[in-house]
């Protein structure tokens, strides 16, 4: 039997137990997904154990996504871009594998919510300057945008993203998240602002582009403050659900050997899951 975890501390609140857990009875696979709550100060030793324990590979959030990079013996271009991942396997040897599935979650569902997302060839916003905007920059860049701006709270962290990304990434005060994103392509909060219903990020969409796409990270609640108030001024959106639910695909792929499918029935099942809770 196959077996994969997901390692965060703390870890009660996982979804991907729920994901993984649809796909392995999909697809009729003999394996298991659990979670596992792991200490800051356990989580070289697990991974070094994972092996011997009988694990394909795991899933890691907050705060292991840093640690997880720095153990790993080989990481692909999203991890190297954001100096962390989510995302690890081990091969037939045992070496440790380490991806950052977010930028690939992320791009997957823009263009299959909104596939002309990038016709106008116009600049992308970002709000906020973590690591979730991270490997969303790193994958606009990847996409070709000509020009990406971050908007940030907090100048010292922008800086250095736009930095390390070169000079087609620029900062730009908090200030002027509206005014300088009303050409934009895409809009996306990578913050925590909405989450379950706290803060608001007050952008104007009055004089925003008509094909402005909007898009938020943030899937608690699904409809999100920023989404609403697009969708109130004829903007499309697109919500952060989607992203976690494509995101999981690399890893179960890894661990199981099937690429499995992002079905409207799994969707449905994890948006009544967080609508209950
Ligand atoms: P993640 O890894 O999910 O991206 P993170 O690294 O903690 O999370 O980043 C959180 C982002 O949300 C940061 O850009 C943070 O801004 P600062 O760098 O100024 O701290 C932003 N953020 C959090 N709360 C915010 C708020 N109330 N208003 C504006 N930005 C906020």
């Amino acid at each position: 039997m196959k077996r994969a975890c997901v390692i965060g501390w703390p870890i009660e609140h996982s979804r991907s137990p729920a994901i993984h857990g649809y796909w392995l009875d999909r697809y009729k696979i003999d394996g298991s997904y659990i979670k596992r709550a792991v200490a800051p100060e356990e989580v070289e030793t697990f991974l070094g154990t994972l092996a011997a324990e009988g694990f394909a590979g795991c899933n890691v959030t907050i705060p292991h996504k840093e640690a997880a990079f720095r153990c790993a013996d080989e990481r692909d271009a999203s991890a190297v871009a954001v100096g962390a991942a989510n995302t690890l396997w081990l091969d037939e040897k045992g070496r440790l594998y380490a991806a950052n599935t977010d930028t690939y979650g992320y791009m997957t569902y823009l263009t299959l919510k909104a596939e002309d997302w990038s016709y106008r060839d116009a600049p992308v916003s970002i709000l906020g300057a973590g690591g979730a905007a991270r490997a969303i920059v790193y994958g606009f860049l990847e996409a070709g945008v000509p020009e990406i701006r971050v908007f940030n709270r907090s100048a010292s962290r922008a800086e250095a993203l736009a930095k390390d990304f070169g000079p087609r990434v620029k900062f730009l005060p908090w200030e002027q998240r509206s005014r300088a994103s009303t050409e934009a392509a895409v809009l996306v909060n990578t913050t925590s602002v909405g989450l379950k219903g706290d803060g608001a990020l007050g952008i104007d969409f009055a004089d925003f582009h008509p094909d402005c796409i909007v898009s938020d990270i943030v899937y608690v609640p699904l409809e999100t403050g920023l989404i609403r108030e697009a969708r109130r001024h004829g903007l499309r959106t697109v919500d952060g659900l989607g992203m976690l639910l494509h995101q999981a695909v690399p890893g179960f792929e890894k661990w199981f050997g099937v690429r499995p499918e992002v079905t409207v029935e799994l969707y449905d099942r994890i948006a009544a899951d967080i609508e209950a809770a």
